[in-house]
């Protein structure tokens, strides 16, 4: 999409984070805004006066795990905008803690926001995306949708299916003026990790040094939208991360397995006990 001024773009999770930055900037780049989030209070000061515009932007209240509201929301975008050309899947939630200890309500809560909900959406939208010569698609995922790290599985699970989902989307409708993107940032220095639901009391909370900015992240974002990006992973953290494992995926796991106690008692402590006793 090389042009994007008088566009009409629906941000999912706009109050915060990623989306209130993506938001801020498509504002400034004269686009005009459907901002969606279940979070009435901060979503609602997000208005004309903080996105620096004169229209106010569609406050759409919304839970995304229910496909009812999703439904009466893609409704009222309609009804308002007769259309759409631009889509960010950007809201999203996070659950550290081991996969055993999930309940159904956490998986469902993972699988709903981060990914049933962009599909539910996609597919509601898609008529009217594919209507106009040129339009976009943004899902928000993740370096985490590239590589595996332990005690997140349900949102890997959902990050890894944003990527197939945007590829398959794009490979699917290339001829037809949709441009696909899956964005994968590193960490981000946003409320993600604060409100994540977590099974165990360690400190989730990455350290500022590894984090890039939400507006960093928007800026990227928007770039994508003009270029069409495939893929694009934000920040040197999730580039790097990504390419060693592309080259070299038994790295993790050999990391992983060291992190096991068995695996020290079998390879570290038991040879070094051996080699002790076979001297004395
Ligand atoms: P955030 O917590 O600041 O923003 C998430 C937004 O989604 C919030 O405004 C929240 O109210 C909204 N949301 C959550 N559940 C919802 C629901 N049921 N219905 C409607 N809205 C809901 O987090 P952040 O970091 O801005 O996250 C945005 C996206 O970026 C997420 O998809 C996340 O997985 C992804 N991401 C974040 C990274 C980070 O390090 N912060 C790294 C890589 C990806």
């Amino acid at each position: 999409m090389r042009r994007i001024h008088g566009k009409r773009a629906l941000v999912t999770g706009a109050a915060s984070g990623i989306g209130r930055s993506i938001a801020m900037q498509l504002a400034r780049e004269g686009v005009h805004l459907a901002l969606l989030d279940h979070n009435e209070v901060e979503l609602k000061q997000l208005d004309a006066k903080a996105l620096g515009i004169d229209a106010e932007p569609l406050h759409l209240i919304c839970d995304l795990r229910d496909r009812e509201q999703i439904q009466e929301a893609v409704q009222q975008l309609i009804r308002h905008w007769q259309g759409v050309d631009i889509l960010i899947n950007n809201a999203g939630v996070a659950y550290y803690g081991s996969t055993h200890a999930m309940s159904q309500d956490e998986w469902q809560q993972i699988l709903g926001v981060n990914l049933l909900a962009p599909v539910e959406l996609t597919r509601l939208l898609l008529p009217y995306l594919l209507a106009e010569p040129e339009a976009h698609i943004v899902n928000v995922s993740s370096m985490y949708g590239h590589l595996a790290t332990n005690r997140s599985t349900a949102y890997h699970l959902t990050k890894f299916g944003l990527v197939g989902f945007s590829e398959a989307l794009r490979a699917e409708y290339a001829r037809s003026g949709l441009g696909v993107t899956s964005l994968c940032p590193g960490f981000v220095a946003t409320g993600l990790f604060s409100s994540m639901t977590s099974s165990t009391d360690r400190e989730a909370q990455p350290p500022a040094w590894i984090c890039t900015s939400s507006e960093y992240v928007a800026s990227l974002t928007i770039r994508a939208i003009r270029r069409n990006q495939r893929t694009v992973f934000v920040g040197w953290l999730a580039r790097l991360a990504c390419f060693v494992r592309r080259v070299w995926p038994g790295l993790f796991d050999q990391f992983y397995r060291l992190r096991r106690p068995e695996f020290f008692k079998r390879r570290i402590f038991a040879p070094v006990r051996q080699l002790i006793d076979s001297r004395s």
